[in-house]
């Protein structure tokens, strides 16, 4: 028999409806639509205005949607793991809360914090209970409320960063499609360009902490740039070489969506056209965990059974990884059309 392998059979997605656009921006702190879209590549994006809400809020109507499109029952769901940056609390997980709140009661939960990076790692760890044969339908879910720990009074990072959640369904299969194969890294040296100071165990919340903004992001724009293209390209042409992959053999790439010239230099890298690339950072921002699914999630209605998928991330840590996979079903059936 062949191998058990863990297969993407649905997405679903959810944005908040609040559009943050450059304009908005430039009236808080000084900045410039022209400067934003040429250094970054963002025009709008979505933010959960909402007092009360979290990031639960934001992954249950995305996997509402995807037990709907799956036909999923709640009760059939084994397992709930979602990657965040932003959960509801320092604990009890998010992935527990969001289980509550959809009444998914056979299911064990638990959260994964890779910075952006963590959808990837997410699908990593629970493609492996999928090939363990023990598990049939996970659910993975990056989502983020980025805007409750931006500060929305330095310029530098500001602009980047956007709210929202996609989730996938992973079920098992034999047959050729699936997750191939994948390369995962970490560098925890990299936390000194970007991390966030307070509200952990080492400083905890005070009243100075809260007084010289140390809860929110804070990042040195360059080292984690040039830490980025080198650490995502180098493993995305790794994967096309070890799987022995040409540029025209891809169908996508599926790049974390930090910045618009980071995904055109891994594009560049690995030899393949714009048109192979799903880009979405104009709309919705670096949205950290939630970007790769939400970009499958936009792009669903094109994808074909047997496409050749490489997933690719860099985020805080460091940690960086790409993921090789054939696209299992036929989107024009169940995605969205264009926006
Ligand atoms: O997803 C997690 C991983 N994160 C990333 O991948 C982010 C990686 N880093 C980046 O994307 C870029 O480094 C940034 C977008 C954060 C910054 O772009 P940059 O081209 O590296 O700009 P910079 O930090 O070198 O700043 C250049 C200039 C500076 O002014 P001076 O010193 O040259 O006078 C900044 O003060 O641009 C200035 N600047 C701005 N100007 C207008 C910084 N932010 C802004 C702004 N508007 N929003």
């Amino acid at each position: 028999m062949n191998k058990i392998k863990a297969a993407i059979t649905g997405i679903g997605g959810y944005l908040p409806d609040y559009l943050l656009n450059n304009e908005e921006l430039s009236k808080m702190v000084d900045t410039s639509d022209e400067w934003i879209m040429s250094r970054i590549g963002v025009k709008t994006r979505h933010i959960l205005k909402e007092k009360g809400k979290g990031t639960s809020d934001l992954a249950v109507p995305a996997i509402r949607e995807l037990l709907k499109k799956t036909s999923t029952h709640v009760d059939e769901v084994d397992f709930v793991l979602c990657a965040t940056v932003t959960p509801d609390h320092q604990f009890p997980a998010t992935a527990n809360i969001i289980s509550d709140k959809l009444g998914i009661k056979n299911a064990f939960s638990f959260d994964l914090n890779a910075g952006c990076s963590g959808f990837l790692y997410a699908l990593e760890t629970a493609s492996r209970f999928i090939e363990s044969g023990r598990y049939r339908k996970v659910v993975v879910v990056g989502a983020e409320k980025m805007s409750s720990i931006v500060d929305y009074t330095d310029r530098a990072t500001c602009p980047i960063f956007g709210d929202g959640a996609g989730a996938v369904l992973l079920e098992p299969t034999t047959e050729e499609y699936g997750i191939i194969d994948s390369i995962v890294k970490s560098d925890g040296f990299g936390r000194v360009h970007l991390h966030q100071k307070a509200g952990g165990s080492v400083m905890p919340a005070s009243e100075e902490t809260v007084n010289n903004r140390l809860h929110y992001i804070y990042q040195e724009g360059q080292p984690v740039f040039k830490s980025a293209v080198a650490n995502m390209a180098d493993t995305s042409v790794a994967i096309m070489k070890k799987n022995q992959l040409n540029p025209e053999d891809l169908d996508w790439l599926v790049p974390h969506q930090a910045n618009m010239r980071i995904i055109e230099a891994t594009a560049k890298r690995m030899g393949i056209k714009k048109e192979q690339v799903m880009i979405n950072i104009h709309r919705y921002g670096n949205t950290t965990a939630a970007t790769l699914p939400l970009c499958l999630w936009d792009y669903e209605h094109l994808l074909k059974p047997g496409d050749n998928i490489i997933l690719a991330t860099f985020g805080a840590g460091f940690t960086w990884g790409a993921m090789y996979l054939k696209w299992a079903y036929d989107g024009e059936k169940t995605g969205k059309p264009s926006p």
